[in-house]
């Protein structure tokens, strides 16, 4: 027999306010009130494009350029975008909890930066960041804000993601003028985690850990079907601890979740937090 979970404001504030260690699990949902794509369903970035073409580390070995084209047109969404009110409930929540001694962490698998851009302090960001580079070369991650991160790829991208923005009459970009490490002077790429590598460890014991200890996991815009993420939510429930999902979605993801909170996030999560925006 399916077991419904609750959708019940109330209720949820009693676990909340009891509740002391608690993590957010988020995902590209959280961020699409910030007018940044999802991956998959409606308007999803992965429903146009195949992810083995330009979220590989082959893809990248095949045609950087085309690879950094699709990373600038990112970037460029994600710095012209604003944290929405999910981010910023999430991040007054987290300034409550640690006034009062409780632990609040957010573990996501966006790589927006808006969660920081918000005010959460505790973020662990699984996927990597848009912000940074690593070498390819001699491995250093370097912060870089700069938007164009070089001057080849200024306008670039946007034709991979909109057909009718056709980039197809501009110059191939050569590698040398893909961005270039400020120490050795190799070809960086974006600190992201591609399909195909593995987490960074530590970023994936510190999330293994939280998800281990946590006495409430709430589940934010995520289609939970990338792993190890898709599996931290069951975890939790498996445990016997409240899980509460935030999605669009009139179905829960899990029938052991406790609580399903339907509707965009943006509205159903500082109403669950008790957060007046
Ligand atoms: P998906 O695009 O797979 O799922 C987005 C989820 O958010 C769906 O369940 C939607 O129903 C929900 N959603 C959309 N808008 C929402 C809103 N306003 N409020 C609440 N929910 C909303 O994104 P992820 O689950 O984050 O990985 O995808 C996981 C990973 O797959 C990404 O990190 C990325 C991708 O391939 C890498 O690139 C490594």
């Amino acid at each position: 027999m399916f077991k419904r979970p609750l959708s019940d404001y109330n209720e949820f504030q009693k676990v909340l306010n009891q509740a002391q260690n608690i993590v957010a699990l988020t995902g590209a949902g959280v961020s699409a009130e910030s007018g940044i794509p999802v991956f998959r369903g409606p308007g999803g970035l992965w429903r146009t494009h195949r992810a083995t073409d330009l979220a590989t580390p082959q893809a990248f070995k095949a045609n950087p350029a085309l690879v950094w084209e699709f990373y600038h047109y990112r970037r460029e969404v994600a710095f012209n975008s604003q944290p929405n009110k999910a981010h910023i409930a999430l991040a007054k929540y987290e300034k409550i909890c640690q006034e009062q001694g409780r632990k609040f962490s957010v573990i996501t698998q966006n790589v927006d930066g808006l969660h920081k851009r918000a005010g959460s302090k505790n973020v662990l960001e699984l996927h990597g960041c848009l912000q940074q580079v690593i070498c390819t070369k001699c491995k250093i991650i370097e912060m870089n804000v700069n938007n164009p991160i070089c001057e080849a790829l200024r306008g670039r991208g946007f034709g991979i993601i909109d057909p009718s923005k056709k980039d197809q009459d501009l110059p191939i970009i050569q590698v040398k003028e893909l961005p270039k490490c400020s120490k050795c002077q190799a070809l960086v790429r974006p600190y992201i985690v591609w399909f195909g590598e593995n987490l960074d460890p530590d970023v994936l014991d510190n999330a293994r850990e939280l998800v281990e200890t946590c006495d409430l996991c709430l589940v934010i815009g995520t289609s939970s079907v990338v792993y190890p993420a898709a599996m931290f939510a069951p975890t939790v429930a498996e445990r016997g601890k409240p899980v509460a999902e935030f999605n669009l979605s009139e179905d829960p993801f899990d029938e052991e979740f406790s609580f399903h909170f339907s509707g965009p996030c943006g509205t159903t999560l500082p109403k669950a937090l008790g957060i007046d925006l």
